[in-house]
């Protein structure tokens, strides 16, 4: 008797010590329970109906996401101190996108970044692009990924919730050959990571080459600018440009110049020694393999946000064009770099460049690229 009454006592101290009087399964549960994914509507463009997914993960991070042109509109990230605020640039409703947008948190393609002239050559044949940049063509042309209606799905899993974007690009469009066939899943995770997965297939060999265009500010709605920021890119060259930034075809060593990132540096210290500002292609150390290539840090919120990649480039954009004439969210006058993008990618101008990394996608391949944008405190 004795016996039984001391394996029950034990069995109870065990018990209780191992779960501090919850049931561990039930904490569990209540924090997927705290991961959500809501629809609102957003508007209609096209005829079509448009919508805003607001995405949450268990430690309240909120992404929200349009599935018009793809778009990110806000991501609240945590500071030092446990304090959300919105990271990125952007409207708060969607009049703002449609009355003008220079690519805020956007999915851009089928070309981000620049083609020369709009002009390529593929098998002997010559194709000629909407031309919308000086010269050139630029992210995709006139009506790009960017001003399209991606069909959603929304999903959750234990790791995140997310949603699953799809457009079909049809042949000739901006003067791109071949139907493209195009997945976009933007994953918030409970790491929080903003996972971007892309996939893409054609019936015709045409170039690809698909980014993401947030506008980053760690210091959120503060009013601050991001020229105090520390930027490290794990790259040792980079493509140098001509006047309408167009790769000459030289891959630069950074070294000893403005242009080197290999050490966390602040955004602003040499930014008047770089004409323009940042506005440059960075030939990522990754090896077309997924890895951290850029880190971008606030040493005043204490905001962090990684950057990993398969890309073998990223343009990193100072916002140099953002000029006081946007008001954005709540109000905020973005005024010259009030943001900054870090669009992983193929180098620009590729498909004029056979000795850069290839861009053309043929039927029956698969292009597909991921980056992940993950935030945290230091
Ligand atoms: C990219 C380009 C910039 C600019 C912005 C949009 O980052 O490289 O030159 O066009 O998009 O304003």
């Amino acid at each position: 008797m004795k016996r039984i009454i001391y394996l029950i006592l034990i069995t109870g101290i065990f018990a209780s010590s191992c779960n501090n009087g919850q049931n561990p399964e039930s904490k569990t549960k209540e924090k997927e329970s705290s991961m959500s994914i809501k629809k609102e509507p957003f508007g209609k463009v096209d005829n079509k109906e448009v919508f805003l997914y607001i995405l949450k993960n268990e430690n309240g991070m909120v992404v929200k996401i349009t599935n018009y042109g793809g778009i990110v509109t806000s991501i609240l990230a945590p500071d030092k101190i446990g304090k959300f605020d919105d990271v990125v640039l952007g409207y708060d409703n969607l009049n703002g996108y449609l009355k003008e947008t220079p690519y805020f948190g956007a999915i851009v393609g089928r070309y981000g970044n620049r083609i020369a002239k709009g002009s390529f050559t593929i098998d002997g044949k010559k194709y000629s692009l909407a031309i919308n940049n000086g010269p050139n063509s630029l992210h995709g042309g006139i009506k790009g990924f960017d001003k399209v209606v991606w069909d959603a799905e929304k999903f959750e899993t234990k790791d995140g919730v997310g949603i699953k974007l799809h457009y079909l690009s049809k042949d000739n469009e901006e003067g791109y050959p071949g139907n493209l066939d195009v997945y976009v899943t933007y994953t918030l995770s409970n790491e929080n990571e903003l996972k971007i997965n892309y996939l893409a297939t054609t019936d015709q060999p045409t170039p690809v080459n698909l980014t993401h265009h947030s506008y980053f500010n760690l210091a959120g709605t503060s009013g601050r600018d991001i020229l105090g920021q520390t930027l490290f890119i794990d790259a040792d060259k980079y493509t140098v440009v001509d006047e309408n930034l167009i790769p000459i075809g030289e891959l630069r060593d950074v070294t000893g110049s403005p242009m080197d990132f290999r050490k966390p540096t602040s955004v602003g210290g040499r930014i008047n020694d770089v004409e323009g500002g940042y506005d440059h292609n960075y030939v990522l150390n990754n090896n077309g393999q997924i890895a951290k290539v850029a880190e971008l840090f606030d040493s005043v919120s204490g905001r962090l946000m990684d950057v990993s990649t398969t890309e073998p480039g990223m343009q990193f954009y100072s916002g140099n064009f953002l000029d006081g004439s946007i008001t954005g969210k709540k109000g905020i006058v973005y005024n010259k770099h009030f943001g900054l993008c870090l669009e992983t990618q193929h180098f620009p101008d590729s498909p004029n460049h056979p000795e850069f990394p290839n861009v053309i996608l043929k039927p029956g391949e698969n292009y597909t690229q991921t980056t992940v944008y993950k935030f945290g405190v230091k």
